[in-house]
């Protein structure tokens, strides 16, 4: 059934809820000692999506499904790109109340998905054991909606997460374009003298539904 919304016609139909994931456990969780933000936000630094752009040629407006307050969404538009900003929640950015999972159509022209994926569920550490899950049915999501428009997707990562074996499945039967390896550590957050160098490294994967089937990606770095 599709659930138009007409008072936001630039936004896709939405398909009824799903089931929510069950927790998995058995995986040790990593306590950075910062509190993780509800819904698991957290704004990304403008030279990772810099990064990302100086590599790669997108194509047609584009969408920032988990915008947050902008901060990548701002860079895009910077560059010259037109885009469509939304995220589950309000944060003063984009349109809100847009959960990315139901969304069955990406909106109005968009070509591209680019985003910085919720890693976590929920803001609380027992919750982040299921990220990869989680992590996994956003990828096969995102896939899913930018192969209607034979379109792009890129997803700001963490470098470890790719190495996982179910996701090498996903990554290597979808049309996998390009790796770009940030060697620089995010900071998350400025918290003056006390802010640390990220714990992971990150990477942007980027899909292309035009991309040659057979062809390699291309591994990069920034
Ligand atoms: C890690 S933050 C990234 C924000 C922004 N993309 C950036 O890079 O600065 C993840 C964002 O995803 C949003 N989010 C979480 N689950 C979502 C969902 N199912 N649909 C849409 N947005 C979601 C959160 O509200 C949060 O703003």
């Amino acid at each position: 059934m599709s659930l138009s919304q007409p008072s936001l016609p630039i936004l896709p139909d939405i398909i009824p809820p799903q089931p929510s994931l069950a927790p998995t456990f058995g995986r040790p969780v990593h306590y950075s000692g910062y509190e993780r933000e509800g819904q698991d936000f957290y704004a990304t630094p403008a030279w990772v999506t810099e990064a990302l752009l100086h590599h790669v040629h997108l194509r047609g407006p584009v969408w920032e499904p988990c915008c947050g307050d902008g901060a990548m969404s701002t860079v895009l538009a910077e560059h010259g790109h037109q885009v469509v900003s939304t995220d589950l929640m309000q944060r003063g950015f984009g349109t809100p109340g847009v959960d990315f999972l139901q969304c069955r159509d990406v909106p109005g022209q968009c070509r591209s998905i680019v985003t910085n994926p919720p890693y976590g569920d929920s803001g609380s550490h027992a919750g982040q054991s299921r990220s990869p899950t989680a992590m996994r049915t956003f990828l096969s999501h995102a896939l899913m909606l930018t192969a209607s428009v034979q379109g792009q997707l890129a997803l700001l990562v963490r470098l470890q997460w790719i190495a996982g074996r179910r996701v090498a499945e996903i990554m290597s039967a979808a049309p996998f374009a390009t790796v770009i390896v940030l060697t620089q550590r995010i900071r998350w957050f400025d918290m003056g003298e006390k802010t640390n160098a990220g714990q992971h490294h990150h990477a942007w994967v980027v899909f292309d539904h035009a991309h040659p089937p057979g062809q390699p990606p291309a591994m990069l770095y920034a």
